[in-house]
């Protein structure tokens, strides 16, 4: 096969950016300890049922100012009870899956979790104003994906 001076410069100035970039990616994570987004806190699939806080889901207030909600993913819903949480007060969303990944978004929020089996997902959010927020799955999860949804009341 014969290749032309110019597709040889651009092949390996082509082949040369991906190396270097790569690279970088690769320091930088392992330099920085990068970790998912979620967090690194692992958890075993099978026994998300019986592992705390998972064993009993829903809402828990930790003190005056931070309440915890634990929440199962899976195909397809959430098991949560009722969620119902204060205005202005931080609460700390903590998510699994049993099955396969899903995410745990809440509509108009910065609240876009990724929920995957093996892991939990941890992330704390605060919301100003009191109303009906819309939560669903966006990552494309199976035959029932689009009717993957709940809602959280704030009050
Ligand atoms: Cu769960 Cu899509």
């Amino acid at each position: 096969m014969h290749f032309h001076k110019y597709e040889k410069i651009w092949l390996t100035f082509g082949m040369a950016s991906l190396v270097l970039f790569l690279s970088i990616v690769g320091v930088s994570a392992f330099s920085q300890d990068h970790t998912p987004a979620g967090g690194m806190t692992t958890i075993d699939p099978k026994k998300v049922n019986e592992t705390a806080p998972f064993d009993k889901p829903g809402v828990t207030q930790l003190d005056d100012d931070t309440y915890q909600v634990a929440i199962v993913a899976l195909a397809f819903g959430y098991t949560a009870p009722e969620l119902k949480v204060p205005a202005g007060k931080e609460i700390i969303f903590k998510l699994t899956s049993t099955d396969v990944v899903h995410s745990f978004t809440i509509d108009n929020t910065k609240v876009n979790m990724m929920v995957v089996p093996g892991r939990i997902t941890t992330k704390s959010y605060t919301f100003d104003k009191p109303g009906k927020y819309l939560i669903l799955c966006n990552e494309y999860c199976g035959a029932g994906h689009h009717m993957m949804f709940t809602e959280i009341e704030v009050y």
